[in-house]
């Protein structure tokens, strides 16, 4: 059993890489499926979701080769529709992508139900209602969905009654080689949105308004490989940033987009840290100043993401005085804040809202990593806490982040992967 042990409570000090993004990153790399030749993606994040999208894209026919410089040439000439293996798909969410991109090449597909974390209800209504306005017919069985499309598909317009990130990149998907003008209203705007409507783009689509409300496709009849670098991952910049003011440290971080950090980057300095902005880095700093109370309410971008709500909840936990955290994404995003109240912190989630009453410091416990992000919080708050802290489970982690381990000791961390084989009663 593999496990973190971090000896916390030590400030940490230097520069920290970002790689790109998961979430840009999946989407990108099924949309290859589309494209039916070679492209090469520069900048892919070497996590266990991007290996897994890579063996899904092999299963269903793919030609992956990893280059020298460490990219990836995918060739795409040829795929077998309906092909990828149920048990891949249900290990991340990202696996839905290939409904939207078989449905553009095919005009049909098939996809067992998509894994992912545990957020409580994540339907894919607004998906199926985006493919249904394109003209597919979709069946949702017991554990997979099918679409197909026995008049033809046609360019149409969607509202979508959620900002949701899947069903934008979904319809973008299935709409890029469809004769016509498609038009998706009320679209997400997040930045691996704009990042994918990039990568389609530059490979002949023709796709505009991405990071807007409305995103306008008018279909092409064909795409061209082409070679492209994922943006620097948000998240992981967020996550270091967070990092550096929990432990009273201070953080260069490298390769970043500063603009798709704004909203971190005004709490923390709500909260009375440092931030510097730099042309692609920025600096976060905190001198041992007592961290001030705030209020934090996730939302689509550019509000705070979602995806930063475990990490910042650690940085609540050593605030000063009573902070608030709302979830305005997920139904459920707050497991995580049980294994915070192991190490003391004081918590009380109440539907969307935890309220945090601050101490200055938390005491070591062994957590767990109930999902990705919750598990990089679980990174923090043992940065953070004096003594040892273990944390379980850590394939969550694994999932998003890349050498999380050896980034955080170049700067300093006394945090090292463990694996304990399992000792069971009679030996066996
Ligand atoms: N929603 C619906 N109907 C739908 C789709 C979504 O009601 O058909 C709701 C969801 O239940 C949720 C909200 O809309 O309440 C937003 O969901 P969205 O579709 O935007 O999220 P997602 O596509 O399931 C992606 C990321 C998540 C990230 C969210 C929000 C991927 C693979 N996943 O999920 O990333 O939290 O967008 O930004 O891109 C993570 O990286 O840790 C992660 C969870």
């Amino acid at each position: 059993m593999k496990k973190i042990y971090i000896n916390g409570g030590k400030p940490l000090l230097g520069s920290i890489e970002v790689g790109g993004m998961k979430n840009a990153a999946l989407p990108i790399l099924f949309s290859t499926i589309l494209v039916e030749d070679k492209c090469i993606i520069e900048n892919l994040p070497k996590i266990s979701d991007i290996k897994t999208t890579l063996n899904i894209l092999t299963a269903m026919g793919a030609k992956i080769r990893e280059l020298s410089n460490g990219s990836i040439e995918v060739d795409t000439k040829v795929i077998n529709c309906g092909s990828m293996p149920d048990e891949l798909a249900h290990t991340m969410r990202g696996s839905y992508y290939v409904l939207g991109a078989e449905l553009g090449r095919f005009g049909w597909s098939e996809a067992a139900f998509p894994g992912g974390c545990d957020f409580g209800s994540r339907p894919m209504d607004q998906h199926i209602k985006g493919f249904e306005a394109l003209g597919a017919t979709v069946i949702e069985n017991e554990d997979s969905i099918k679409c197909s499309s026995e008049n033809g598909l046609k360019a149409a317009s969607v509202y979508l009654d959620v900002a949701s990130v899947g069903a934008t990149i979904n319809i973008m998907l299935a709409a890029t080689k469809l004769e016509g003008l498609t038009i998706i209203d009320n679209a997400a705007r997040e930045p691996h949105v704009v990042d994918l409507a990039n990568f389609l783009n530059s490979c002949g689509a023709d796709i505009s308004g991405a990071g807007t409300e409305v995103i306008k496709i008018r279909g092409v009849k064909t795409l061209h490989g082409v070679s492209y670098a994922i943006i620097p991952d948000m998240i992981e910049a967020g996550t270091f940033m967070i990092a550096a003011a929990a432990t009273n440290s201070t953080l260069t971080i490298t390769n970043v987009i500063p603009k798709h950090l704004e909203s971190i980057t005004a709490k923390l300095l709500e909260m009375g840290v440092t931030v510097t902005e730099l042309d692609d880095a920025v600096i976060v700093s905190r001198n041992g100043t007592p961290l001030k109370r705030i209020r934090v309410k996730t939302i689509f971008y550019p509000g705070f993401p979602t995806d930063m709500q475990p990490q910042i909840c650690v940085l609540l936990c050593l605030a000063e005085g009573q902070s608030t955290l709302t979830e305005g994404v997920f139904d459920n995003r707050f497991k995580y804040t049980d294994e915070l109240i192991r190490m003391g912190a004081n918590i009380t989630v109440q539907g969307r809202t935890a309220t945090i009453e601050g101490k200055p410091e938390l005491h070591c416990a062994n957590i767990r990593a109930v999902d990705l992000r919750g598990g990089a919080a679980m990174v923090i708050a043992g940065l953070a806490t004096k003594g040892v802290t273990w944390i379980d489970d850590i394939y969550h982690i694994e999932r998003g982040y890349v050498d999380l381990i050896e980034k955080l000791r170049a700067v300093g961390a006394d945090i090292k992967k463990v694996d304990i084989p399992d000792i069971t009663p009679n030996g066996n």
